[in-house]
């Protein structure tokens, strides 16, 4: 990109979000864009907007609690205001990063809305939305998917369990009775499958010149995302990470700022799925035209239902 123009990442505060702040903080000045970040108020959003600013950039903090569909909105409406006023440049990416892993899937959103579901997808879709029509061409939209939507060897070893879809409405309901042990990982799963049928249907929305891709940073054992686990598991992970050759959020953010900013990836859309620095083969659960669809109409159903709000996905 010749100019970066700005770029708005959600889950700044820890992890994979920080070292992409970073990374691309760390860029040259002509390389390095602005930056809205977008993450819970507190200490570890000013820190990281911090470090990124001795680093020279222009960053702007943005504080929204993504499981409150109005936090979100009120975000967009934040971004909006400081590109409309020229406090930054144009938006030329979107990294729809921050995820969370909920132990437990009767735990409701303010909206209602099973956490996992909410935070990882109905809440970047609803940011999207309200963000859709101020993109200035060329630009990208980063999603952040995850390998755990299918089953594979590897998973089953791990017991990580693969999706299970179901109509959307029924995803983002809590659940009622007491879940089962493999539960969360399952909501998990659906909702980074739910990010890949949203990337696809989001590119057929999507203005000119606003690109889609689906980032999957590889398996980073002991980041946050497993902070609801026993503790045992939490420094089974945390040994892990020090294994030679597994990802860690030092590693990948560099590859994810660098989908959302290199000429090298410019030529990538329709939900195009990046395995760290690789174009993956989406394994063929991951592409459904009518689950895509289905996926999209019931997506402004729940945020119309919740949010009021104009915008649709
Ligand atoms: N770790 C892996 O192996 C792996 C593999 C594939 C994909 N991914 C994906 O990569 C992304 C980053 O993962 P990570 O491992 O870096 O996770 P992490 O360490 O748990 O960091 C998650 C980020 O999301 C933010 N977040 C969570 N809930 C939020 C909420 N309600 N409102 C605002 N921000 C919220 C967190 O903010 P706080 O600091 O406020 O908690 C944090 O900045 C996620 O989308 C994850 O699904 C991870």
């Amino acid at each position: 990109m010749t100019d970066p123009g700005t770029v708005l990442i959600t889950g700044p505060t820890r992890n994979l979000g920080r070292h992409t702040v970073l990374a691309m903080a760390d860029r040259p000045r002509d390389r390095r864009p602005d930056l809205l970040l977008v993450g819970r108020a507190g200490s570890d959003l000013t820190a990281v907007a911090a470090e990124a600013r001795d680093r020279g950039a222009t960053v702007h903090e943005i504080p929204c609690d993504l499981a409150n569909l109005a936090d979100v909105r009120a975000a967009a409406a934040t971004a909006r205001d400081l590109l409309g006023t020229g406090a930054v440049r144009p938006l030329h990416a979107l990294i729809a990063n921050a995820g969370i892993i909920s132990t437990d899937t009767r735990r409701a959103t303010p909206d209602g809305y099973e956490t996992t579901f909410a935070v990882n997808y109905l809440a970047h879709a609803q940011l999207i939305a309200d963000l859709l029509g101020e993109f200035t061409a060329p630009a990208r939209i980063v999603l952040l998917g995850s390998n755990t939507y299918h089953a594979n060897v590897w998973r089953k070893l791990l017991h990580v369990p693969p999706a299970a879809w179901a109509d959307p409405v029924d995803l983002a309901r809590p659940a009622t009775t007491a879940p089962s042990a493999t539960a969360s990982g399952t909501a998990y799963s659906n909702a980074k499958l739910a990010v890949l049928y949203y990337a696809h249907e989001l590119q057929r929305h999507a203005p000119d010149g606003v690109n889609v891709t689906v980032f999957e940073p590889g398996w980073m054992p002991g980041t946050a995302l497993s902070r609801g686990t026993p503790k045992p598991a939490q420094m089974i992970g945390r040994a892990l990470a020090r294994v030679p050759g597994v990802s860690t959020p030092q590693r990948s953010g560099p590859l994810l700022a660098a989908l959302a900013l290199d000429d090298r990836w410019a030529h990538l859309r329709d939900g195009a799925f990046v395995v760290k620095s690789v174009v993956a083969e989406p394994h063929p659960i991951a592409t459904d035209r009518e689950r895509e669809r289905r996926l999209w109409e019931a997506t402004a159903e729940l945020l119309r239902h919740r949010s009021h709000s104009p915008s649709s996905p």
